[in-house]
């Protein structure tokens, strides 16, 4: 008879003693055991196993989080100092090593001189502060290769070491093959600026901090589901609400990247009235009209703080809801610290609008982008609950 799987919580809140007690008990006393082949000595054993192993890929999963985190705010930086155009190769091994002499620096800075942007906007720059905007370009490459290595080598030791559950192994190579795309698309991009412009193309630019965002999202998304969820299943209209949040707060990531991208943020620096009205005039002076959503910088900046708006309502919606609706504690504090998070974000933004971008502000605002993404796929992935267990067996606490 093929072995049946047996849920310690449908018929009782058993615990994995518990259940080896039955065993110890005898199958006859408890017909519903009838059937079940496996062997409940070592139920607690493969319990703990399984236990200890999504405790193992969740915390390399969250670092993978961090490390992706921090490498948008460095890719931040490198835009906001202007410096992603410095290194103009890319090799993925070779490219590790910065220039070490007088001649390399030398050769490197030749080779930016033929730049557009150079000859554009740096023109006359000295060596000193070239390699300023070196390091930051060598630096966030770096981070990349860094979680290149931090994500593939666990992966395969966990991997032989059987520890990654079957039904997670094609999710983890979804995640590899993002980040070797994102790899790519990043070059795309910065090859965009290295002929006829001076600046890497908004489109591209949007593309490569929106990859990112769902390269964190995903990796969270896989983390939480292997953590263990207190609070039950939440009604439908807060399952309804949790991915809108989290689809309208990427929609907004990439507008802001747009407005970013073309250098949005530096024109209109007042609020809420937008070059004197709330809602200003030659929005759609552009031919075709749906350029304007992409290569107008007022109707970009625009749309920005549309999105902005709408995201508050949503999320201020979403923590009503919790409080009427929800049946779990840490469903409604969720709901609480999103509403805080959306509001400090919103904050943060009107600030680095009307004072013009200042680095710090820009980096912060970018920065909290990402911990309300996270925070809202947190909350999401918590109303579904965990994945459910291998072997079957759930054992309460
Ligand atoms: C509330 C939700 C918001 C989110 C999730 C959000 C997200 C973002 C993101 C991800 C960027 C791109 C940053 C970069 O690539 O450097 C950005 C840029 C920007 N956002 Fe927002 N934003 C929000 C609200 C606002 C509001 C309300 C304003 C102002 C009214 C605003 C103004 C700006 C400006 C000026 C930039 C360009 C900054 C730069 O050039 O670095 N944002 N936003």
């Amino acid at each position: 008879m093929a072995a049946r799987r047996f849920d310690a919580r449908a018929g009782a809140a058993l615990s994995a003693p518990a259940v080896c007690a039955i065993a110890g008990a005898g199958f006859d006393t408890f017909p519903e055991l009838s059937g079940l082949t496996i062997s409940l000595d070592s139920t607690q054993a493969v319990i703990d196993r399984e236990r200890s192993n999504r405790t193992l890929v969740r915390g390399w999963l969250y670092g993978i989080c961090a490390l992706v985190a921090a490498m948008v705010v460095v890719g931040g930086a490198t835009r906001l100092t202007d410096s992603g155009l410095s290194i103009t190769e890319w090799e993925l091994l070779i490219g590790i090593v910065p220039p070490l002499s007088e001649a390399d620096w030398q050769i490197a800075f030749d080779k930016y001189k033929q730049l557009p942007e150079y000859r554009l906007v740096n023109e006359g720059m000295s060596l000193a502060q070239f390699q300023f905007i070196y390091w930051w370009e060598w630096a966030h490459r770096l981070l990349g290769r860094i979680i290149g290595v931090a994500f593939i080598v666990p992966l395969v030791w966990f991997w032989v070491a059987g520890r990654i559950e079957p039904k997670l192994k094609l999710r983890l190579l979804l995640l590899l093959a993002m980040g070797a795309l994102q790899g790519a698309v990043g070059w795309w991009m910065v090859r965009s600026g290295l002929v006829d412009r001076v600046d890497v193309s908004q489109y591209r630019l949007a593309v490569h901090l929106t990859l990112a965002a769902v390269i964190f999202a995903y990796a969270l998304w896989i983390a939480r589901g292997l953590a263990v969820h207190s609070d039950e299943r939440a009604d439908r209209v807060l399952h309804g609400l949790a991915p809108t949040m989290v689809v309208v707060t990427g929609l907004q990531i990439f507008a802001g990247a747009l407005v970013a991208g073309l250098d949005a943020g530096l024109a209109f620096n007042t609020w809420p009235r937008m070059d004197g009205a709330l809602w200003p005039d030659g929005l759609l002076v552009q031919e075709p009209a749906w350029r304007n959503f992409f290569e107008n910088p007022k109707t970009v900046q625009f749309v920005h703080r549309l999105i902005a708006y709408g995201l508050v309502l949503l999320v201020l919606v979403n923590w009503v809801s919790s409080r009427s609706r929800s049946n779990g504690e840490t469903h409604r504090r969720r709901g609480l610290v999103l509403l805080a998070l959306v509001l400090v974000q919103a904050v943060l933004g009107v600030v680095t609008l009307i004072w013009q971008v200042p680095i710090g502000w820009a980096l912060a605002h970018q920065a909290t982008a990402f911990a309300l993404l996270g925070f809202a796929v947190a909350h999401w992935r918590a109303l579904r609950g965990s994945y459910p267990a291998v072997t079957g067996l759930r054992v309460a606490g």
